[in-house]
């Protein structure tokens, strides 16, 4: 404290100011004092220099120590040529399920990216939002499927081939599937698309841990015929997290920017296929970053010159659990429902009994607003998001 005090009052700017504190005190002083402490104070830099000096490259130090934790798989040395894991030219798919993509149109593929050991979360899913009724109450073709890596597992791989067989609705891609290998799992998402299907007008990124509402997700796309379309729940001015226990913590060897472009959250977005394309082409060029949204929606995005767009409709966040929002027409995406909830909410949205008539989704949304976050919750909407202009 008492160096830092130094230091401020001896910067030469100060040092020329007429009633410097140091030299004057508050009644002023006569031209020798004023003279002798210029010359005490011009004397004393070189010293100040060295301790700030020393202070300054202890700091830095630290940092660096703690900035070099490394990411498991992804250690400094790792090579992040995304062309070596990916093989453009060559067919690395275990189960390519070629029939998805068969028809002459498909108006919307969902791709749910699911952990391989998830076979519960996808059973749910099958269930409720992506069940035939779903499917059908809409006059386009959509179609859901989910992508799976590597289980490196001969018991897991076994029941992954038992559920393909069952409902022909799995895409296995030769990678090791593991939480830090999730960009792979998306950039395998685009190279499976734009070699398997070309007559796509849409493709939903989602996870295993989510609810979409089909009805309203096909109503925004029906709107107008786009193309350059890429749009979710956008995160603008998020910064890179330098604590080692957070689950998005980021060394400065992966990102040396301090803020990451806008990008969309990795809960579910939406691309018209130019953009598939596009961002698959940038992706071969742009060095891994293993925080998959971050790096396909905001630096491959970037890359590419697609600008991610905001809706409302998705969010990153956990919804109230109450039929009426999930059916409201604001409502596309809600986040961490597990397979219980989820059976619970489609069960209520599709009674007969189930009154909406009282309600409204401005009511409940602020409802939600107010009610207990979790700590968790809170380091999300902290860290990860912030106003976009
Ligand atoms: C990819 O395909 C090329 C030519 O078909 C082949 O020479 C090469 O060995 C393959 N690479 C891998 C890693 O399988
Ligand atoms: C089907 O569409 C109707 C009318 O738009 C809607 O009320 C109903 O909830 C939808 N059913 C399902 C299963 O999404
Ligand atoms: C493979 O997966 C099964 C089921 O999750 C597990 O019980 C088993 O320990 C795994 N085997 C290996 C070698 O990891
Ligand atoms: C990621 O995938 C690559 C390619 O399959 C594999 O070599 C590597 O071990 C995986 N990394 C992790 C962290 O699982
Ligand atoms: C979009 O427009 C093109 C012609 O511009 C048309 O061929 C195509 O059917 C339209 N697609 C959809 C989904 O409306
Ligand atoms: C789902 O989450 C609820 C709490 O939100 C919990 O009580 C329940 O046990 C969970 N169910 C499963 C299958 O994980």
């Amino acid at each position: 404290m008492g160096w830092e005090r130094l230091l401020y009052e001896v910067r030469p700017t100060h040092i020329h100011h007429h009633y410097h504190p140091l030299c004057f005190g508050s009644s002023g002083g006569n031209m020798y004092h004023r003279k002798c402490c210029f010359v005490c104070s011009i004397a004393l830099l070189p010293i100040l220099f060295v301790l700030y000096g020393q202070v300054y490259h202890e700091a830095q130090n630290s940092e660096s120590e703690t900035h070099t934790v490394a990411i498991p798989g992804w250690s400094y040395n790792t090579s992040r040529d995304l062309r070596r894991y990916v093989l453009p030219d060559n067919v690395t798919a275990i189960i390519p399920q070629l029939d998805l993509c068969s028809s002459p149109e498909l108006f919307l593929l969902v791709i749910v990216c699911s952990a391989v050991a998830n076979f519960k979360a996808r059973a749910a899913i099958r269930e409720t939002w992506a069940s035939a009724p779903s499917m059908t109450n809409s006059s386009s073709s959509i179609k859901v499927a989910f992508l799976l890596g590597d289980p490196d597992n001969s018991t897991l791989q076994e029941l992954v081939e038992e559920e393909s067989l069952q409902y022909s609705d799995i895409i296995q891609e030769g990678f090791v599937d593991s939480y830090n290998n999730l960009t792979l799992k998306s950039v395998m998402m685009l190279k499976w698309v734009t070699t398997n299907c070309h007559s796509v007008w849409y493709i939903m990124k989602t996870d295993d841990d989510m609810f979409v509402n089909i009805n309203n997700l096909v109503s925004l796309l029906k709107v107008r015929n786009m193309s350059n379309l890429l749009v979710g729940a956008l995160i603008c001015g998020a910064r890179p997290i330098s604590d080692t226990q957070n689950k998005w913590y980021a060394p400065h060897y992966m990102y040396q920017g301090t803020l990451y472009p806008n990008y969309l959250s990795g809960t579910g977005y939406i691309m018209s296929r130019d953009v598939v394309l596009r961002l698959y082409h940038a992706a071969l060029k742009t060095p891994l970053f293993h925080l998959e949204d971050v790096y396909l929606t905001g630096l491959c995005a970037h890359a590419a010159g697609i600008r991610p767009r905001h809706h409302p409709a998705f969010t990153y966040n956990k919804r109230k659990l109450d039929a009426c929002l999930y059916k409201d027409k604001t409502v596309i995406t809600s986040h961490r429902v597990n397979s219980s909830e989820l059976r619970k909410v489609w069960s209520e949205m599709n009674s007969p009994q189930l009154d909406c008539s009282g309600f409204t989704a401005t009511t409940a949304l602020a409802a939600q607003k107010s009610g207990a976050k979790t700590g968790k919750q809170r380091v999300m909407s902290i860290k990860r998001s912030s106003k976009c202009f």
